[in-house]
């Protein structure tokens, strides 16, 4: 068989903005703001941080090892670095993908379409019944096929020459558009409002179980861990990379863009006396509530609007490359099937399993408690346990590039102890959680 070279980034910065991009995406704009309204506002920004940093970081540099240390996609690397069984923690991950692509690509369809109306005809005089017939049905699919259409053909042009060449362009002007949109809602009446909800912290809110297991599976979902996205960009890492300073550079960059979402929509909604429609927690919120506060802003607004829809959409498509080229590489490196392939056929796939959530609000909510809280936490616990007890050798991968051997040997004890205790208790509030779910919707 004919050796085959592996494909790598061009630059460091290249790696850097696609992790970012892969990070980045509606987890920050639209979960974030919508998790915190949910669970008590500032008390869960402040717990979201910490499991960030306690957990996200230390997860996130054992993926980029696990990855760099094989140059495999998740199912070849993990059976390389642990041993033929645990290939099936691969798989896992293959799959997880798979189900998250599938609701996440019809959400960004909804994106899309409402940047649509934004440049064409403005938002729509009601926002509720809009969201209602837009979100499922023809047109949903439609947009939802349109969606993938765009990200497969950006994964089919390779690693350097697609994902990094995009996320060169994209990830530097999503900053700026939050940025600047942060800037302007600063500048509305009501955002001190908005702020003290978002920013001051009730006592006595912070230390319940159910806030930490929602603090820690958004840190999850929005960090992109747990299924290996982080696992396969490493993979095509070079050798001498900091892999510690890259896990902080992306995770502080996740948190910034979660942070200034927050300092955009909390005081739009607030200027508008919205809080209650965001509290009211549903998938929707967000496409209801911010849209009727822009209507209300007029001219502006729709600018205004324009430019968020357009963030959210630049972040909802770097974010699904990620995605899928988790499942692409791991149909080059396992069944040795060229990009293009691979990439058309497994988008295709993913399309086809994403239907039914264009027509059923509550199979995209299942699709998103199964695999977007559930199988992450339980992707990211094994991982934790691998790393941390079964590979020979953890602190060798990421040893090369980094001074300070103090802050491995920490970071190596977050991994065996810290990281495994706090999941265990995510595992089972979200897992019975998932558990009710499963069963409200099928009876
Ligand atoms: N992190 C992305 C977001 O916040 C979504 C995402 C991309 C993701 N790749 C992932 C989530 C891998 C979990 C696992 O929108």
């Amino acid at each position: 068989m004919e050796a085959r070279i592996r494909e790598g980034w061009g630059t460091r910065i290249g790696f850097i903005l696609a992790a970012v991009g892969s990070a980045v995406g509606l987890g920050n704009m639209w979960r974030f703001p919508y998790a915190t309204a949910d669970r008590g506002g500032a008390a869960f920004v402040l717990l979201y941080l910490l499991m960030v940093f306690i957990v996200g970081v230390p997860v996130m540099l054992a993926e980029f090892s696990v990855g760099r240390r094989a140059r495999l996609s998740p199912i070849g690397a993990l059976r390389a670095v642990a041993g033929p069984r645990w290939a099936a923690l691969g798989y896992v991950y293959v799959a997880t993908g798979f189900l998250i692509l599938a609701y996440y690509s019809v959400i960004a369809g909804w994106t899309m379409r409402y940047t649509l109306e934004a440049l064409l005809s403005g938002f729509s005089a009601s926002p509720s019944e809009y969201f209602e017939h837009s979100a499922t049905g023809i047109g949903a699919l439609m947009y939802h096929v349109v969606f993938m259409g765009v990200t497969i053909s950006i994964v089919v042009g390779g690693v350097k020459g697609g994902i990094e060449r995009a996320s060169l362009v994209l990830m530097p002007l999503l900053f700026f558009l939050i940025v600047g949109l942060a800037i302007w809602a600063a500048f509305q009446p009501g955002a001190g409002e908005g702020y003290q909800f978002y920013l001051r912290p009730e006592p006595g809110k912070l230390l319940s179980a159910d806030t930490l297991s929602g603090a820690a599976g958004q840190a999850f979902f929005s960090l992109s861990l747990g299924m290996g996205a982080m696992l396969t960009y490493a993979s095509y890492l070079g050798r001498d990379e900091n892999l510690p300073g890259s896990a902080a550079t992306v995770s502080v960059s996740d948190f910034a863009v979660a942070f200034f979402a927050g300092l955009v929509v909390f005081p739009v909604i607030f200027a508008f006396g919205l809080h209650g429609e965001i509290s009211a927690s549903s998938v929707g919120t967000l496409f209801i509530s911010l849209p009727a506060a822009f209507l209300k802003m007029g001219a502006a607004g729709r600018l205004v609007g324009l430019v968020f829809f357009v963030a959210l959409l630049v972040g909802a498509l770097t974010s699904a490359i990620s995605l899928l080229e988790v499942v692409t590489s791991s149909l080059i490196d396992n069944w040795k099937l060229d990009r293009a392939r691979a990439a058309l056929g497994s988008g295709i796939a993913i399309m086809l399993i994403g239907v039914p959530c264009a027509y059923s609000l509550d199979v995209l909510g299942l699709y998103d408690k199964i695999a977007g809280e559930f199988l992450l936490v339980v992707g990211a616990f094994v991982l934790a346990v691998l790393v941390g007890w079964r590979i020979p050798d953890p602190l060798g991968e990421v040893r090369k590039g980094f001074a300070s051997e103090r802050l491995l040997k920490g970071w190596l004890w977050v991994i065996r102890v810290v990281v495994p205790i706090i999941l265990a208790v995510v595992i089972y509030q979200v897992g019975k959680a998932a558990v009710e779910l499963v069963r409200a919707t099928l009876s």
